[in-house]
């Protein structure tokens, strides 16, 4: 794992934002994968301006975001979806067709995990998967204990969790207790991650995955990565320090 060390969140936006544009110039079709949160986006904030003054162009991109809420509909303010197209899609050139979140609120669930799979391999796979980690060490919505053999499935959500998403919602009880996300083994297999770090409330969390090189265990999921061949952490003082 390759750790890059920002001052601050700007910094890390900036960063991923240059490292984003080098791939979806250098390569044929860029499959990017993407992730929510409020870690990323500094990053689309910066994509988009980087569009707007003609720097790039996402016509060619496809994309595949981690996870969505079980049972939030596409367009609620509080889906993936939605916060996908406000933050980033509906500012930019992207074809729609192209652009792929896993829906909550298939009928099938289960179904829908094997076709959102079978996409992936279409696509190619991942060039490139943008990954946050929450404060227990999840990626997606891997939580700890999630087998590193798992492919995209539906998760109980944490306490941890939904307490650190509850920030979106009015109270905690509105934050749904299912998600479904790509799962370790999908997210292994992306040819490259790029993992965004920032703010003192992930240190012991990017402490953990940073300090005890030998630690690999489901306990701890952002601990695989450092099974991955092509990691870059982008860092900032804050989470370096916190
Ligand atoms: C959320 C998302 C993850 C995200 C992480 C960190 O629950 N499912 O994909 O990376 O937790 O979120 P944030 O960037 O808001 O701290």
């Amino acid at each position: 794992m390759k750790v890059v060390k920002v001052k601050d969140y700007d910094e890390m936006s900036d960063m991923a934002c240059s490292f984003l544009i080098e791939k979806i110039e250098r390569l044929q079709d860029p499959v990017l994968g993407l992730a929510t949160g409020s870690t990323p986006e500094g990053l689309y904030k910066r994509l988009i301006e980087k569009y707007n003054d003609r720097k790039v162009s996402f016509e060619k991109v496809s994309t595949f975001n981690l996870d969505e809420y079980v049972g939030v509909a596409k367009d609620d303010p509080h889906s993936y979806h939605y916060y996908m197209k406000d933050k980033f899609f509906q500012h930019i050139d992207i074809s729609m067709d192209r652009v792929n979140v896993p829906s909550g609120m298939a009928e099938d669930l289960q179904l829908q995990c094997e076709e959102y799979e079978k996409r992936m391999v279409d696509a190619g796979q991942v060039d490139i998967q943008v990954l946050g980690i929450g404060v227990n060490g999840h990626i997606g919505f891997n939580e700890p204990g999630t087998s590193f053999f798992s492919r995209t499935h539906i998760v109980d959500l944490e306490e941890s969790t939904r307490k650190a998403n509850a920030r979106y919602f009015d109270s905690i009880d509105d934050v749904p207790t299912q998600a479904i996300t790509m799962g370790i083994e999908t997210i292994m297999d992306s040819k490259e991650i790029l993992l965004l770090v920032s703010g003192a409330e992930k240190g012991r969390a990017l402490a953990r995955l940073l300090n005890d090189e030998s630690e690999i265990t489901e306990e701890f999921p952002a601990s695989i990565l450092k099974r991955h061949e092509r990691v870059t952490i982008i860092a900032d003082w804050e989470a370096l320090n916190g």
